[in-house]
């Protein structure tokens, strides 16, 4: 590679006009090519910037393939970004992806994994962050002059006269909001951020209302934020009225204005008014905005970076959450983020197991599947596209199994994950549990009523393993036995369990099952991991992990799937002595034992170069019985750092040494 970066333009329309009018100006780039789904275009463009002979000018792929490429700028419309920018990481381009990187966060999500894994810088074009105006004013907020940040008032809004293009259809997520909303609102999180010197501070909360125009988008939109600090901010958008594009921050000694934060097409005044002090004006030359951030990208190529310092994949994934919540206080969701909808891999590719994928498997009898030994908790996804980039990154990584509830989210996890399965069309390669009868409905009618909705939800006619969520000691477990045994007959289950079930009472429908030729109990799930429970997290729940408990599963040898295996986060780190703030956590966890485990599992860690939660998880996998551990990774990183553990084999002295149950070093 030249140590100049060579761009190429991806959607060449208007706003890539302006990238390709600044560029020249860029210390470290030079624009090298260009691609268009039109041929046509992708010419006329190329002529009216002077591109040479050797430029390259062709469709997407023609551009990404060709070595006279370094980086690429992708400005189509929102939702071209995501398979554009995927494209071109994977073949080997930095990218600079207009704002927003995606409609939603769970896309943003996964085009945020895809750079981390592929080694090349991705940044999100939001080139006013790079304007010495912006600079100036985050140095200003920094420094205290302004005293405590108390509010930023902020508004990014335009008049398009006309109702039509881009802004418009909710096919290509238009809308004020996602245009140029999520300026102010980067603007607020980034002085919240340089007031408590970090780069960005997410709102605690976030109130909005707006105007939902003919056409579906938001036309008009205001926001409220708090910060943790107490910081407040007013925010607003709009594609129809021209309010004055401005940004005031407040603090406790003084206000800061400015005339135009965004377009910054001129000489630039910042005004700073400070209590007891004369007024002053602070003038900012013209600068080339769009040259600045395509040479902060380059310079963390130079310097080996794996992501742009001054706004790094973090902060694009936590602006599209907040964008998120935003459209939702206006009810907001574009057609292809519906729950019904079809949508389809974030790359476009069809979805299958990586090569080199390190799951390992396990068998449950009467399954006929194999059963990912880490299982997928189906219950804290917010909306579909963020299942599905969740489930992909899964499945990709050769999970096969998932954990669902008919009381998860009211069902709305059960709908997601039903939909998800049937968009990908992979019914017959995964593993579903399904958990019904949960207390206070705990009977055998229950069982067969929230089966069949279920299974509705779920839009399939079987669950791979079937688990009562809880025991009903009321009840007879005979009861229970007989209305599961119907139901595998029926082929509505093919196996089935209990979760928070006791080792007896499990003993005791398995001697029933036996003596009435009945299908008996195939699996547990209760909590079990390293750390042994002092009591359990909620009401009616039961765990494994004493001694009594322990041996009974490796004498029956029954199939564990544990929850809560990571202790609640007893192995991420928050635990301490000293630190008795989580009281569910000292509850629970907090004993001499279990300090000397994490101790020990710490050491380990550190010897295997692995995350101590890695050492965790290989206890559990490395038992005498058959486990297979749920875990509820609330992103794609989450899961990837959980996964670190699969990694890892300990062997059975090492299991017994974090056990306590030997004195030799591992
Ligand atoms: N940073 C800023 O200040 C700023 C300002 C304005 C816009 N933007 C961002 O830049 C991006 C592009 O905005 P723009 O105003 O330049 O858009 P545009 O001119 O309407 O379109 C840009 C390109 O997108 C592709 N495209 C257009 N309509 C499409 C459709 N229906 N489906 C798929 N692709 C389509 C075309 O690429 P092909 O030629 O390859 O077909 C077109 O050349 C947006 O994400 C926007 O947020 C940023």
């Amino acid at each position: 590679m030249s140590t100049r970066l060579r761009w190429a333009v991806l959607g060449p329309g208007s706003i890539a006009r302006r990238f390709a009018t600044h560029l020249p100006h860029s210390e470290l780039g030079e624009l090298a090519g260009v691609g268009s789904r039109d041929a046509g275009r992708a010419r006329a463009f190329a002529e009216e910037f002077d591109l040479g002979a050797d430029a390259v000018i062709g469709d997407y792929d023609e551009v990404l393939a060709s070595d006279a490429i370094d980086a690429v700028y992708v400005s189509t419309v929102h939702t071209g970004h995501a398979q554009l920018a995927i494209a071109a990481l994977r073949a080997g381009k930095h990218v600079l992806c207009e704002k927003p990187l995606a409609p939603n966060s769970g896309t943003v999500m996964a085009i945020t994994d895809a750079a981390r894994r592929s080694g090349k810088v991705l940044l999100e074009g939001f080139m006013y962050r790079f304007h010495p105006q912006t600079l100036r004013v985050l140095e200003i907020v920094a420094s205290g002059e302004l005293g405590e940040i108390t509010h930023v008032d902020a508004s990014f809004s335009f008049d398009t006269g006309r109702r039509e293009g881009r802004l418009f259809g909710t096919d290509v997520a238009g809308g004020g909001i996602l245009d140029v909303g999520c300026y102010p609102l980067s603007l607020a999180r980034l002085v919240a951020g340089a007031a408590a010197g970090t780069l960005a501070v997410e709102p605690s909360s976030l109130t909005g209302s707006g105007t939902l125009g003919p056409t579906g988008v938001d036309e008009w939109a205001t926001a409220e934020l708090v910060f943790p600090s107490g910081t407040t901010a007013s925010l607003r958008t709009g594609v129809r009225l021209a309010d004055p594009q401005s940004a005031t921050i407040t603090g406790t000694r003084g206000v800061l204005r400015l005339e135009d934060p965004w377009a910054l097409t001129d000489r630039q005044i910042i005004r700073v008014d400070v209590v007891g002090e004369e007024g002053r004006e602070i003038e900012i030359e013209p600068a080339h905005a769009y040259a600045l951030e395509a040479d902060a990208l380059a310079r963390a190529v130079a310097a080996g970076q794996s992501e742009v310092p001054e706004l790094t994949l973090a902060f694009s994934h936590a602006q599209a959450k907040s964008l998120d919540a935003w459209r939702a206080q206006l009810g907001l969701r574009y057609p292809f983020e519906a729950d019904t909808a079809a949508i389809p891999t974030v790359s476009g590719d069809p979805l299958r197991v990586r090569d080199g994928a390190a799951m390992p498997y396990g068998e449950i009898p009467g399954v006929g599947k194999k059963v990912s030994r880490l299982v997928m908790g189906c219950d804290n996804q917010g909306d579909l596209a963020h299942a599905s980039a969740l489930f992909d990154a899964f499945f990709e990584e050769g999970g096969t199994t998932f954990d669902s509830a008919y009381i998860y989210g009211g069902g709305h996890h059960e709908v997601l994950l039903g939909q998800w399965v049937a968009n990908r069309g992979v019914r017959e390669d995964v593993v579903v549990i399904m958990k019904g009868a949960h207390t206070p409905h705990c009977d055998p009618e229950s069982i067969t009523r929230q089966l069949g909705e279920s299974l509705e939800r779920q839009q399939t006619d079987y669950a791979d393993l079937y688990m009562m969520h809880r025991d009903n000691l009321d009840i007879p477990v005979g009861e229970f036995v007989d209305v599961l045994d119907e139901h595998v007959r029926a082929g509505r289950i093919r196996a089935f369990g209990g979760s928070n079930w006791t080792p007896e009472r499990v003993d005791e429908a398995n001697a029933y099952a036996a003596a009435n030729g009945k299908q008996g109990f195939s699996l547990l799930s209760n909590h079990f991991g390293l750390a042994e429970a002092l009591d359990v997290p909620w009401a009616g729940c039961v765990h494994a992990t004493d001694p009594a408990s322990k041996a009974w599963l490796e004498e029956r040898r029954i199939p564990l799937f544990p929850w809560s295996s990571q202790a609640r986060g007893f192995f991420t780190g928050r635990a301490r002595k000293d630190d008795l703030s989580d009281a569910e956590l000292v509850r629970c966890y907090y004993s001499d034992e279990n300090f000397e485990r994490l101790d020990r599992a710490g050491s380990l860690a550190a010897e295997l170069g692995v995350p101590t939660t890695a050492v965790a998880l290989a206890y559990v996998l490395a038992q005498p019985f058959p486990t297979f551990p749920l875990f509820g990774p609330r992103s794609i990183e989450e899961m990837r750092s959980s996964m670190t553990g699969l990694s890892i084999s300990l062997t059975p002295e090492q299991t017994a040494w974090l056990d306590l149950r030997s004195d030799r070093p591992a």
